[in-house]
């Protein structure tokens, strides 16, 4: 039994083309592959995703902070890292037709576009996207610089400064989101994978005697009652263990949490977001005092030791790292997936309704007057708009009849329709409209914002265990 209202990820590219929450890039000249641009709704469904994940863990909790590191870093921060070596794809080309694939995207040996069987031995490809810094010519390597493949790093390198100005014990965490970027050979499915994407990640330190693994549980569970919250049905969702062999170098144990994108097909689920036990690897790769085996210096280039001193045992040493990752944009779209839904009218047509949690709606509430011709109702109804306009994103619509105004905000989730009508002007009240039921009722002016503000009351985790 699927849960999924959209029937395929295909239903969701047409309506957020139509209703202006996403559109191909660049169409003017002819597109460019995978690349997305976000429209006036669009832009604020990804804020409000933000937002929220935002408020969850950075202002309801008490153990992370926040930062907004750059985007280019040294490119000695790629080297440590492990990205330099092994962020790779193994590539393969087809020899009859060309085409080049990702090898671990071949699973019965034919070649996708022409069918043949005839390929050339697999070979690494970075997948870090270059760039050059400076007025430098094309062929300086020392210019060579990479946009961030994840946000991770920016994180790392800041911790000694996070942890000393905001006298931080562990264990604690710091969050970031902001725009990442991967070469990707084969980008696909809308916005699911694209080469340009914003991720949200969490990198919590804790000691190296934590138990790790209760810890990635913890954060688990912690994000399957997020997504709960941004209306994401649980059985949309499931838990993949990695195994060892799909391990990142860094990753002592990886849990995915998927997502149901694609219903339509025997597969159909896909990595919505990944949770680390990353060990100590990262803030010990980039110090300076770590030696090997043979007592030398793992990392020559470093000027810092991003070593922690733990008071009450009086021992140093790096801290491990308990790491959720996630992106906004394959948040987005299960966001929209789940919130599909399809209603028959009384007269047998079909509406579509995105039954948006209310705190991701992009507008949440439509001020709509009953008759445009009538300047006593259409300024009553601006009058209105402009009043909860503070409090929260309205918008004033007289561009049809009533019911196609109400089709439209149905559309693109709107909670709740405002109708200003002739006896508005007598009794200083406006029909409210629920998306999800479409019943109506009667509010006085006066209520209304009280009214609406107690409906709309954003989701704040119900429970807020201590962490292990
Ligand atoms: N710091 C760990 C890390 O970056 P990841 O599993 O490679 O882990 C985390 O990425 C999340 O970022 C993914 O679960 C996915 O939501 C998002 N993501 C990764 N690559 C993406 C791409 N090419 N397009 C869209 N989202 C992507």
């Amino acid at each position: 039994m699927y849960f999924v209202a959209a029937p395929n990820i295909d239903t969701i590219v047409s309506l957020a083309k139509r209703r202006g929450f996403v559109f191909p890039s660049s169409e003017v000249y002819g597109g460019l592959g995978s690349a997305w641009d976000y429209g006036p709704l669009g832009v604020e469904l990804c804020n409000n995703v933000k937002q929220s994940w935002w408020r969850w863990l950075v202002y309801e909790r008490d153990d992370i902070e926040g930062i907004d590191s750059s985007i280019i870093l040294n490119r000695l921060v790629w080297k440590y890292s492990g990205h330099e070596a092994t962020f790779n794809d193994s590539l393969i080309d087809c020899r009859k037709c060309k085409g080049r694939f990702r090898a671990d995207k071949i699973t019965d040996n034919k070649c996708p576009s022409c069918g043949a069987s005839d390929w050339t031995e697999a070979r690494p490809f970075n997948t870090m996207l270059q760039t050059k810094l400076g007025a430098v010519a094309d062929d300086d390597p020392t210019a060579l610089a990479y946009l961030r493949p994840e946000t991770a790093q920016g994180i790392f390198i800041n911790f000694l400064n996070v942890q000393t100005a905001m006298r931080r014990k562990l264990p604690f965490g710091i969050a970031q989101v902001g725009k990442s970027f991967r070469n990707e050979v084969t980008p696909g499915n809308f916005i699911l994978r694209t080469r340009e994407f914003e991720q949200m990640e969490m990198e919590y330190f804790v000691s190296p005697s934590a138990e790790h693994s209760k810890l990635v549980d913890y954060w688990v569970e912690q994000y399957l009652e997020w997504f709960g919250s941004l209306g994401i049905t649980r059985e949309n969702l499931y838990l993949y263990e990695v195994p060892g062999e799909e391990l990142a170098h860094y990753s002592k144990r990886t849990v995915d949490i998927m997502y149901r994108y694609f219903p339509e097909r025997e597969k159909p689920w896909e990595e919505l977001m990944g949770i680390a036990w990353r060990t100590d690897f990262d803030l010990s790769t980039h110090s300076k005092n770590r030696l090997d085996a043979e007592g030398k210096r793992v990392n020559p280039d470093s000027t810092e030791d991003l070593s922690y001193f733990d008071e009450p045992t009086k021992q140093r040493f790096y801290p491990h790292v308990i790491e959720p990752a996630a992106g906004v944009n394959r948040t987005v779209l299960a966001v929209m997936m789940d919130a599909y839904s399809e209603r028959t009218t009384d007269k047998g047509e079909t509406r579509v309704i995105l039954k948006l949690s209310p705190q991701l709606a992009p507008i949440k509430a439509a001020i709509l007057p009953l008759a445009k011709n009538k300047p006593e109702i259409v300024g009553m109804a601006k009058a209105i708009k402009r009043s909860l306009q503070p409090l929260l994103r309205a918008v004033y619509d007289d561009t049809g009849g009533i019911g196609k105004l109400y089709a439209r905000q149905d559309e693109i989730g709107t909670p709740f329709c405002i109708t200003v009508d002739h006896q508005s002007l007598e009794d200083e009240a406006v029909t409210v409209r629920d998306r999800d039921t479409w019943e109506q009722e009667r509010i006085k002016v006066t209520d209304l914002a009280e009214h609406l503000q107690k409906r709309l009351k954003p989701y704040t985790t119900p429970s807020l265990p201590e962490p292990i």
